[in-house]
């Protein structure tokens, strides 16, 4: 049976960004937390290093603002970093206060303090963290908050499959009524209705062969927002991280930046180190720059992967800040006190998403996105270590304020259709999805990655043309499965990120196009917006999006 749920709030996982959200809002709401797995899947689950707050007294918020702009690249939104920078320091309370439990030191008179590490692109210590596992600390405690909220209703394995807007059911006001979600249990798809509803899906890194991302990054969010008529910005800057685990039985095991915030080393086989070559900051230079490196040197001495050296630190040291890393390389026999780490670059976070205002706010009345699925324009062209973490809490807040200020004057929706099934069958082809999946992932890797060219850049398209099309007729004819919705997602994520890549006749930050080797500095930097059923917009546009 299909079941109609009313609630003040709908929230779309269940990642740092829809916890926060969750808690902020609960007092005065009754709301639907969705989530397509455990409530704990996702990114935030796995985030290592950390989350950016000034915290030494030689530090400053000028300092981390003009780092973050700089890593950017020119296309970071001012205001939505001075945003965040400013309110730091509340978010990392307001986690202290849930529980969260961050590393600290002792200090010489004996009180104790943040340890404060450090990561690419920060000019200063400014990286609050959890040992070597920051967004576990974040999420088990974030989550532990929500269990047992009462006005909070939780539903796992429910994955959405698309927004209900006035536009769709023919209404003369378009706004957001909620969605459509299968419960992915009793394979049924159910009516969430709500007066406001929140994409807090997460990224995208399930577009690559190779990710650091969790199973649940395919670009959920992005794609739902767009078929409902957002807007989307930036969606080239795709962020390789350079370190991740090499080895044939670690699946994404990423390797935290923080290992050469404190000292590692980055070697060729040889035991060489190379990144002096290509960037005064050496190890520390921001990711792009690292990752590109590293690219660059693989291919240029055909080998499979570089590697990374902490094992001059003493052991002691090693095994206190980074016991996950050190225990996971322990099971695959690499002793990180005392053996370099082989390490490749992986699909590590999506910098564009659906365009938000500084509360959060999408093209969609009554709709709103935040975390990794949001552009607010924090991040430009490549994000700063760290700031992804601490974006997803603030505007978790930006979104509970604007959310209840709303509250008054929006109703709830009433009964809305149920999703029609009486055109499909259970399919016997399964084996469809899971080849497009992988080829598309595949040419995805190969061609619009670390370094594109336009070339390659064509040809993913006119291949995902083709997917597109055998898809969307798959999608027609059989019932939905969790797969088949991801694949859609999966797809359409991937032609918003070729589009705006061929956009881009320049390589800025995270971009790097062989054929436009340089940076456009004869005008204003700009951001690549692409609006759904229309002509994208010029490249030469500036967002609106504060
Ligand atoms: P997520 O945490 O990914 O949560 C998304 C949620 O949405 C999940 O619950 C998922 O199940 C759910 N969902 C998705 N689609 C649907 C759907 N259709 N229906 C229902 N539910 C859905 N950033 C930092 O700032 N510091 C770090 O140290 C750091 N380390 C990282 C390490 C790793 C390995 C990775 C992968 C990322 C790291 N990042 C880090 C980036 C950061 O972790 C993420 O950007 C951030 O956690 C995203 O949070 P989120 O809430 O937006 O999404
Ligand atoms: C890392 O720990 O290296 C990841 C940090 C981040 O992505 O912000």
């Amino acid at each position: 049976m299909s079941t109609q749920y009313q609630h003040d709030i709908l929230i779309i996982g269940s990642g740092a960004a829809g916890l926060a959200l969750a808690l902020r809002l609960a007092e005065h709401n009754r709301i639907a937390l969705i989530s397509k797995k455990n409530l704990t899947e996702g990114s935030t689950l796995y985030a290592q290093g950390g989350i950016s707050a000034v915290h030494d007294k030689n530090d400053s918020a000028e300092s981390h603002i003009e780092d973050t702009l700089n890593a950017g690249a020119g296309l970071c939104n001012r205001k939505a970093v001075e945003y965040i920078v400013h309110q730091a320091r509340e978010a990392v309370d307001w986690l202290v206060n849930q529980g969260v439990s961050f590393t600290r030191e002792q200090r010489a008179d004996g009180s104790s303090d943040f340890h404060l590490t450090r990561e690419g692109g920060h000019s200063h210590r400014r990286v609050i963290h959890a040992a070597d596992a920051t967004g576990r600390e974040i999420e088990l405690t974030l989550e532990a908050q929500v269990r047992r909220h009462p006005n909070i209703d939780i539903f796992e394995n429910h994955i959405a499959v698309d927004l209900i807007t006035g536009a769709k059911l023919g209404l003369a006001h378009n706004r957001c009524l909620g969605a459509h979600v299968l419960d992915n249990r009793r394979h049924r798809v159910h009516v969430f209705a709500a007066r406001h509803t929140v994409l807090a899906t997460g990224g995208s890194g399930k577009v690559y062969l190779y990710t650091t991302n969790p199973d649940t990054a395919t670009g959920d969010g992005i794609a739902m927002g767009w078929r409902a008529g957002c807007r989307v910005a930036d969606m080239e800057f795709i962020q390789f991280h350079p370190t991740c685990l090499y080895h044939p039985h670690a699946k994404s095991f990423l390797i935290t930046e923080a290992i050469r915030g404190e000292g590692g080393k980055l070697l060729l086989p040889d035991g060489t180190r190379f990144m002096a070559r290509f960037d005064a900051r050496g190890e520390l230079a921001p990711r792009d720059i690292v990752a590109r490196a590293i690219d660059h040197e693989m291919k240029r001495l055909g080998i499979d992967c570089v590697y990374l050296d902490i094992s001059h630190k003493p052991a002691g040291f090693i095994r206190e800040h980074f016991p996950t890393i050190h225990a996971t390389c322990l099971e695959f026999a690499i002793d990180i006190t005392r053996q370099p780490i082989p390490v490749v670059p992986a699909a590590h976070y999506l910098c564009g998403g659906i365009m938000t205002d500084l509360r959060g706010r999408t093209d969609l009345p009554g709709l709103y996105a935040v975390g990794e699925t949001a552009h607010t324009g924090v991040h430009g062209a490549n994000r700063m270590a760290s700031n992804s973490l601490l974006e997803c809490v603030v505007f978790a807040q930006a979104l509970a304020q604007d959310i209840q200020s709303q509250h008054a004057q929006t109703p709830l929706p009433g009964k809305l259709p149920d999703w029609d099934e009486s055109r499909v069958t259970d399919s016997d082809e399964e084996i469809v999805v899971s080849h497009n999946w992988d080829e598309l992932r595949r040419f995805m890797w190969d061609y619009v990655g670390i370094v594109r060219t336009d070339k390659r850049l064509q040809r993913a398209q006119h291949r995902t043309e083709l997917l597109t099309q055998e898809i969307m007729e798959y999608y027609g004819n059989f019932r939905i499965t969790a797969d088949l919705i991801e694949l859609r997602n999966l797809v359409l994520v991937a032609d918003l990120i070729i589009r705006s890549a061929l956009l881009r006749r320049e390589s800025r930050g995270l971009h790097y196009i062989r054929d436009y080797p340089q940076s456009d500095d004869s005008r204003p930097p700009h951001n690549t917006i692409l609006s759904p059923g229309l002509t994208p917009l010029s490249p030469g546009r500036k967002t609106g999006s504060v």
